[in-house]
């Protein structure tokens, strides 16, 4: 139905893609950094245990290692590739950097096996967190991001399942290998259950 008067989004909450598989520097860039991953969830002794006690169903080096693009120039190349995203996204949102780039503060490696999650979550300390996705096989967990008004809506009709997007409260998004999301790091998300028969893998960021 046509409104009789107009209707303005406000106050919007944006969501960054890029799908850069296919180019020849990204796939091979994918292949290394799948390889490099695995090598390092292999190695790190310390990440594993804190994986384990913290009921991470597969690896992170969240807590673990916090040197990855001094560790191996793949992650090294991988922010090359980010630095410039994040910044077509700060600008995008109008952000007052006062002529000063956002620059990464930290990146860790997802390993998530069949039947692991990450619960809901946001990055504190930090401005645009995102995700590089390396490895996500058919069935692998999208990503899921929460309305940050959910908490004020205790009245509010539920949304139209075959609404638009942006009324949804809740909103999964598919990456393919080679996607780069990124968002504001105040915006709740999860990854719901991998429910691929294989690992999925990530390498997640915070630019601050
Ligand atoms: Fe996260």
């Amino acid at each position: 139905m046509k409104t009789p008067g107009s209707v303005t989004p406000l106050f919007v909450t944006n969501l960054y893609r890029a799908d850069l598989a296919g180019q020849g520097k990204v796939d091979a860039l994918l292949e290394d950094l799948d390889d490099t991953c695995r090598a390092i969830a292999d190695e790190d002794e310390a990440g594993q245990t804190w994986s384990q006690q913290k009921g991470y169903v597969g690896y992170t080096s969240y807590a673990s290692l916090n040197d990855l693009p001094a560790r191996a120039s793949v992650f090294a190349e991988l922010k090359a590739v980010l630095d410039g995203h994040v910044a077509a996204f700060a600008e995008a949102l109008d952000f007052d950097l006062h002529g000063k780039k956002l620059k990464l503060d930290s990146m860790w490696i997802n390993i998530l096996e069949p039947m692991g999650h990450h619960s809901s979550h946001i990055h504190p300390h930090s401005v645009i967190s995102g995700t590089f996705y390396v490895s996500i096989p058919e069935g692998a967990s999208a990503l899921r991001l929460e309305d940050p008004r959910l908490a004020f809506m205790m009245h509010a009709p539920l949304r139209k399942a075959s609404g638009k997007a942006e009324h949804q409260s809740f909103v999964n998004v598919t990456p393919m290998a080679g996607t780069v999301l990124l968002w504001e790091s105040w915006l709740r998300h999860e990854v719901p259950i991998n429910l691929s028969d294989d690992v999925r893998i990530s390498v997640s960021f915070n630019y601050g």
